[in-house]
């Protein structure tokens, strides 16, 4: 397994470019089921879940051409198999993002319930309950989920769905589900996160009625089928994020391009009330460096779009063990997203948990040690560290990071960072420049 080596104490300098978001690029290529024409995607991040979100789609019986590196070409023509199995739903939850396209085009799918992870018990539920109410037959067996449009219709049925939750993925997989059903759902409570935004925008490409994407009220009008669409996905909000506490973190100054601001607004702004200068230069580009005040501890609740992402709380946490007072760290998405936490006490900082909640206290020196990722998001947070301890720090486990994070240690050491991939193969020799790549 690779490793990261990290020597912190250096202030990152330069540009950064942002890649395409993982959490938008999933559920496009899950849309991709739903028409026998081709779907192309751009700006599609080179990260370890696409690649596995490619093999899903491949094992169904979808051909996906590559002709450049980040454009996926997806054709659905001849979908023979219409099961997402355990072994791969278990390394990447988002695989149930098949569930909706394929019983709304096929009347039928089966897939493999994901059960837990790291960062907590994620039920599905919520997406079950909702292709319920659009009339699908839906069972428990022997772990999996098996669903069927409903008997004689052979279709969908478009309804009312209020989600007692607001969920990202559930919102996207009954988003998709609609599409094709027999005339109008509405949903309510629906999730607001960007990606939501951007399934929309290409599912009405190739063809959909969707309105009301991006607030709490979706409404979608079924249509018989959907026809070929291409399609630029959005910047990755969480990888804006990280790039905008690294700059912060070490002392140092970044430019960010090709990223959405508006995207990260809430996070922006409590950035900068903790100290942190950030400049919106035009639509695409941010400048951020650390303000001469230095960090000052501020409080965060993680909650749905647009409020503060939990995505980006770990992240967060390791930007307050370097400001000064106490900071509050609510986390109230998932139950179990603080395993960083006792991670970056082993470096010496001061943090306390109770519950879903921690405490921070800064600014403290961290010092560099050996350390284990435990998702995506913590690893995130462990580099982050890394940079500014003194001293030595190796991140074992960092496949978690590769899941979400195009070419990190590249970007990173772009902009000054000592920052090496130890790699445990034969490919340890590769030269610098293919370091990183996956
Ligand atoms: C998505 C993101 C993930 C992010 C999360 C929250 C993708 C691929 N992943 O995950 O990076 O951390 O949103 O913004 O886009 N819940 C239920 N029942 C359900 C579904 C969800 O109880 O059927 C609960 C979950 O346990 C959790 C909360 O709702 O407490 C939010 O989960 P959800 O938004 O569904 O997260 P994901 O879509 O899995």
């Amino acid at each position: 397994m690779d490793k990261f080596r990290i020597t912190g104490g250096r202030p990152l300098a330069g540009r950064v470019s942002i890649s395409g978001a993982k959490n938008s690029s999933l559920p496009c290529m899950a849309a991709a089921l739903l028409t026998a024409e081709p779907v192309v995607l751009h700006n599609v991040p080179y990260v370890r879940d696409i690649i596995t979100q490619r093999r899903l789609l491949e094992d169904l019986g979808a051909t996906v051409l590559t002709p450049e590196l980040r454009t996926h070409k997806i054709t659905a023509a001849h979908i023979e198999v219409f099961e997402a199995p355990y072994d791969l739903v278990k390394t990447m939850r988002a695989s149930v993002l098949v569930l909706g396209p394929l019983l709304a085009r096929f009347g039928k799918a089966k897939v493999s319930l994901p059960g837990g992870c790291a960062i907590g018990t994620r039920p599905i539920d919520l997406h079950l309950e909702g292709l319920q109410h659009l009339g699908a037959e839906v069972n428990l067996e022997a772990g999996y989920v098996v669903a069927r449009a409903p008997a004689g219709r052979g279709r969908l049925q478009g309804a009312e769905i209020h989600f007692d939750k607001v969920t990202v993925t559930g919102t996207e997989n009954l988003l998709m589900a609609a599409t094709l059903a027999e005339g109008k759902t509405t949903m309510h409570n629906a999730a607001r996160e960007p990606e939501v935004v951007d399934l929309a925008e290409l599912l009405n490409r190739m063809g959909a009625r969707v309105r009301g994407a991006g607030t709490p009220t979706i409404t979608v009008e079924g249509v018989e089928a959907l026809g070929p669409a291409e399609h630029t996905i959005i910047p990755d909000r969480i990888e804006t994020g990280t790039f905008l506490v690294a700059a912060a973190i070490t002392g140092g100054e970044l430019e960010l391009r090709d990223c959405r601001p508006e995207h990260s607004a809430t996070v922006i702004s409590k950035l900068r009330e903790a100290g942190v200068e950030i400049e919106e230069v035009n639509q695409s580009t941010l400048h951020v460096r650390r303000g001469a005040g230095g960090l000052r501890a501020r409080d965060i609740t993680t909650e749905p779009h647009p409020r503060f992402p939990t995505d980006m709380q770990a992240q967060y946490m390791a930007l307050m063990t370097q400001a000064e007072g106490r900071s509050v760290i609510k986390e109230t998405i998932f139950e179990n997203r603080f395993m960083h936490a006792s991670e970056m006490q082993r470096m010496g900082a001061r943090i306390a948990i109770d519950g879903r909640t921690a405490i921070v206290d800064g600014p403290v020196h961290l010092t560099g040690a050996r350390l284990q990722a435990s998702d995506l998001r913590a690893s995130a947070c462990l580099v982050l560290a890394g940079l500014v301890a003194a001293g030595e720090t190796i991140i074992e486990r960092v496949y978690h990071i590769d899941r979400g994070y195009e070419k990190i240690e590249a970007k990173l050491r772009s902009v000054g960072a000592d920052i090496e991939r130890l790699r445990e193969s034969v490919t340890a020799s590769l030269p610098p420049t293919e370091i990183g790549v996956l």
